[in-house]
């Protein structure tokens, strides 16, 4: 005979009491064999004694960091994890650090995976993504977007990186403008100014010190947007403008799944007179 205790039992066992501890659903209903049983949120939980962890709503609070203590745990913590991991984790192991929860809670190692460009893809620069990561716990998704847009201008369009360590074995590690967020272009562009080859033990300290100079900028957005103080410095530029005149959405040549963001002449250098419209 199918009991409810016998139910209850079985439940917690597969661990479903987790469902009902996060939240989801206020019911669960099974049928067959047997007879239907309706069991309540509450019971489960009682019943799988979850641990009381207090569920922290989203956006997370932030508290204003000091930027350049930011930037020196980024450069150290890059050995650990990489780019993405080493902007986030020092953001949110400063806040872990000073105090506790819920930042303790939060499980920093998976930002592993965007590590060049997510799981060595090229794709997104990993240091822009931990940022963008970091940022988006904090502020919610339109007006982070604001925050995230003035990062990756102010990304594309600095020489970097512009952080130095106290103390390195290296000469020189130059500093180039990569005009695009993606990690295949702006490493390539690099080492295409700078002569050191993309596999240089030169080019991966360039990313160390990159993934501190985001730390810092992504920082310094923060306490500004904390202060109340933000302001966007950066807007499209001209030549990207001139593009979404007949690329931008519902123009002669729109379909073309570009935002304004996108800077068009780093992909498209050449277009050919013949055959290109010209822009006025
Ligand atoms: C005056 C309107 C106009 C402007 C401004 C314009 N385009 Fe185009 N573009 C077109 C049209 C129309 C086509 C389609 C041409 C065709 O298929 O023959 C096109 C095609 C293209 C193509 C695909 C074919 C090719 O020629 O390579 C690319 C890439 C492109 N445009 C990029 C750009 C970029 C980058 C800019 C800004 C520097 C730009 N366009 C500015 C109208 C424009
Ligand atoms: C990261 C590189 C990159 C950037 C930045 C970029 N594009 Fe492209 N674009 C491509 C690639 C790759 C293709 C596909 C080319 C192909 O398959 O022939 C393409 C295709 C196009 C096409 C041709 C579509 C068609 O009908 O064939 C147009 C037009 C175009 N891009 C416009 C733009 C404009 C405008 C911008 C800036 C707002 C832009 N692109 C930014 C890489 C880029």
């Amino acid at each position: 005979m199918n009991t409810r205790r016998d139910f209850l039992k079985k439940m917690s066992g597969m661990g479903l009491g987790l469902l009902a501890a996060a939240g989801v659903g206020n019911s669960l209903s099974c049928s067959k064999p047997g007879p239907t049983v309706t069991l309540e949120k509450t019971t489960l939980v009682t019943v799988t004694a979850a641990p009381a962890t207090a569920f922290v709503s989203f956006p997370w609070p932030y508290q204003k960091l000091d930027p350049l203590k930011a930037a020196d745990k980024a450069y150290s913590n890059f050995a650990r994890g990489r780019c993405m991991y080493a902007v986030f984790e020092s953001i949110i192991g400063m806040l872990r650090d000073e105090y506790g929860a819920p930042y303790k809670s939060f499980p920093t190692a998976m930002m592993k995976y965007g590590a060049v460009g997510i799981a060595d893809w090229g794709t997104v620069c990993g240091a822009l993504n931990g940022a963008a990561a970091a940022i988006s716990l904090f502020i919610d998704a339109d007006p982070a977007e604001e925050i995230i847009n003035e990062l990756f201008y102010w990304h594309s369009l600095t020489a970097l990186p512009d952080y130095k360590p106290s103390s390195t074995k290296f000469a020189s590690i130059p500093a180039s403008v990569a005009g695009s967020p993606l990690c295949h272009q702006s490493i390539t562009g690099w080492s295409k100014l700078s002569g050191f080859t993309t596999n240089s033990q030169e080019r991966v300290e360039r990313c160390v010190r990159l993934s501190a100079s985001v730390t810092r900028k992504a920082v310094e957005l923060l306490n500004q947007k904390t202060d109340g103080i933000f302001k966007a410095a950066y807007k499209v530029p001209d030549g990207v403008t001139a593009c979404l005149v007949c690329h931008g959405p519902g123009s002669v040549q729109g379909d073309v799944h570009t935002t304004s963001e996108t800077n068009c002449l780093r992909c498209h250098e050449v277009l050919d007179p013949a055959t290109h419209p010209a822009a006025k």
